[in-house]
This record gives structure tokens, C-alpha cells and sequence, in this order.
């Protein structure tokens, strides 16, 4: 894959209310680079990466691929996206196919999931169907592998040792990867570049190379993060009670009407049927 460049990317959304996410995203991503897009809750992140995703057309602006197509993809959603009638090992098999199944059970094992390959998706817990979603991710071998938050509901020793498998994973296939994380220490001690998204704007806030030396020890990632405190202004703090930041991070005032609004008819709705 020969990397990808994104042109005045934009997006709106009508509903609930007319509301723009992003404006004038311009980024080139490298072949083989692993960057990390950070940025707070609903400053467009998974946006961005559906749209790199070819899963949303409706957006402004241009994707550009090198030979014209974009590469074989895979992606790890915030959910788990798992077909819930199909065992764990019956998931991989689906994208990857029959003839994978050794394959796909060692790729079950590196994400610590020997011995569950029988079972159904609601018999396991929300870490291990993401690690579940990740291995099937990392079995189709793709040349463009887009991961959003990826690690979120692990314990902390468990996360580290996925960020460590992903770091291998990448480092011995070559693959580009975009990774959405809030985690800015996961993001220095994985990637090549971070890119922030603005609190407010949708716009990118910042690009920071990271050519760090691997494996990357505690003090170089202190040391690294120390010197990207600046990146997180602006971001809502939990304690920061103030009204504009509960709206950034939460519905906004027209949301929440709307949603009032549509749940008194739902109730309404409910007492004239019963
Ligand atoms: N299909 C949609 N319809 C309407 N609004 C949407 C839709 N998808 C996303 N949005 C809005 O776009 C904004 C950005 O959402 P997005 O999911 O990209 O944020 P995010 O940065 O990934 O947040 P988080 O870190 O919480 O996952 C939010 O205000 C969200 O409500
Ligand atoms: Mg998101």
C-alpha cells in the first residue's frame, strides 16, 4: 500500500439537528506508518474513521488512493461488532474463510482466547469480544487496518499486552494503521505520529512526530508525554463542571429537547395502547 491523503474532509449531520463534526481535514498518512487520532468525546473521531472506512460517501471533500481504490481494509469498531448466532472461531472464519481455521485459532490464542472458540458472542465479556473482533481484524491480513479504541475495556495489564501484540503485529506485516484512542500514553507508545482533532472545531489541532526508538521503556514515554500535555487543552476535565463543557461532552441543549420531545410521544404512545 502506498499510504493515502485525505482533502478538506467535511462532514454535517442533519438529525437530530443540524450540526457540522468535521471542517477541512487535510492529512496524508503514510504507508506503514501507525498514526493515532486523538481527540475528546464527540470531536469526530470515528467519523473520520468511517469515512476512511468507505463506510459513510456523504461527506465533503476527497479520499485519494494512490492506484484509485482504496487497499483491502479491515476495521475494529468502538463496539464489538460480532454476529451473535456464530461461535467466536464461526466469526473469523466468515471474513477470513474455511481454510483458515488453524489460522484463526491461533490468532484466538495470541488474544488469550484458547478455550473460548465454541462459545457464542453474548457468553463472553465486552473485553473479550473486542479482542475477539481484533483477531479477526489482524486474520484477514489487510494493507489498511483502521482500530477504534481497541483496547478500551481491558485491564491495564491485559490492554498492555494487546498494544504489544499490535506493535509486533505491525512491525512484521508492514500494515498502516490509524488507531482512535483517548489514551495519549497508548498513542506515544505505539505510533509513528499523532494527529489531535480540536475540541470544538472539527478541524486537526495538531500533528506531533513521535521517531522514538522500539521497544519504547517507561521513562522515554514520561518523558515524550510530558512534552504533550498541550494537546489535551481545551479538552472537557471531569472536573470541569461548566455548562460548555458538559454540552461538548454530552447532547447538545436542541438534542436534549428533541430527545424530550420524542420521549413524551413514546410515552403518550404507550398509555394509548395500553
Ligand atoms: N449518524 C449520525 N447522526 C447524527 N449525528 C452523528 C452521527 N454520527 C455521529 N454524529 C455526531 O458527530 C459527532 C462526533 O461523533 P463521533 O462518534 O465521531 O465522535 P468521537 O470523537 O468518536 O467520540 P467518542 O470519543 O465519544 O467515541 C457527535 O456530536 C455525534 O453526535
Ligand atoms: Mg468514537
Amino acid at each position: 500500500m502506498k499510504g493515502f491523503e485525505l482533502q478538506g474532509i467535511t462532514r454535517d449531520f442533519a438529525h437530530p439537528t443540524p450540526h457540522a463534526v468535521l471542517r477541512g481535514i487535510d492529512l496524508t498518512v503514510t504507508a506503514g506508518e501507525l498514526l493515532s487520532l486523538v481527540g475528546p468525546s464527540g470531536s469526530g473521531k470515528t467519523t473520520l474513521l468511517r469515512i476512511i472506512a468507505g463506510l459513510d460517501r456523504v461527506f465533503g471533500g476527497k479520499l485519494i488512493w494512490p492506484d484509485g481504490r482504496r487497499p483491502t481494509t479491515a476495521m475494529v469498531f468502538q463496539e464489538p461488532r460480532l454476529v451473535p448466532w456464530l461461535s467466536i472461531l464461526d466469526n473469523l472464519l466468515l471474513v477470513a474463510g474455511e481454510a483458515s481455521r488453524d489460522e484463526a485459532t491461533v490468532a484466538l490464542a495470541e488474544v488469550e482466547l484458547a478455550g473460548s472458540e465454541h462459545a457464542f458472542p453474548g457468553q463472553l465479556s465486552g473485553g473479550m469480544q473486542r479482542r475477539a473482533s481484533l483477531a479477526r481484524a489482524l486474520l484477514t491480513r489487510p494493507a489498511l487496518l483502521l482500530l477504534d479504541e481497541p483496547f478500551i475495556s481491558l485491564d491495564a495489564a491485559c490492554a498492555g499486552r494487546m498494544r504489544r501484540l499490535l506493535a509486533t503485529y505491525w512491525q512484521k506485516h508492514g500494515v498502516t494503521i490509524v488507531l482512535v484512542t483517548h489514551d495519549l500514553r497508548e498513542a506515544v507508545e505505539l505510533s509513528t505520529r499523532i494527529v489531535a482533532l480540536s475540541p470544538q472545531e472539527g478541524r486537526l489541532m495538531k500533528e506531533v512526530p513521535l521517531p522514538l526508538p522500539r521497544p519504547r521503556a517507561d521513562a522515554a514515554i514520561d518523558e515524550a508525554l510530558a512534552g504533550l500535555r498541550a494537546l489535551t487543552d481545551g479538552w472537557p476535565q471531569p472536573s470541569d463542571s461548566s455548562d460548555s463543557a458538559s454540552a461538548r461532552c454530552g447532547p447538545t441543549t436542541a438534542q436534549t429537547s428533541h430527545f424530550s420531545r420524542a420521549r413524551s410521544r413514546f410515552l403518550a404512545l404507550s398509555r394509548s395502547i395500553a
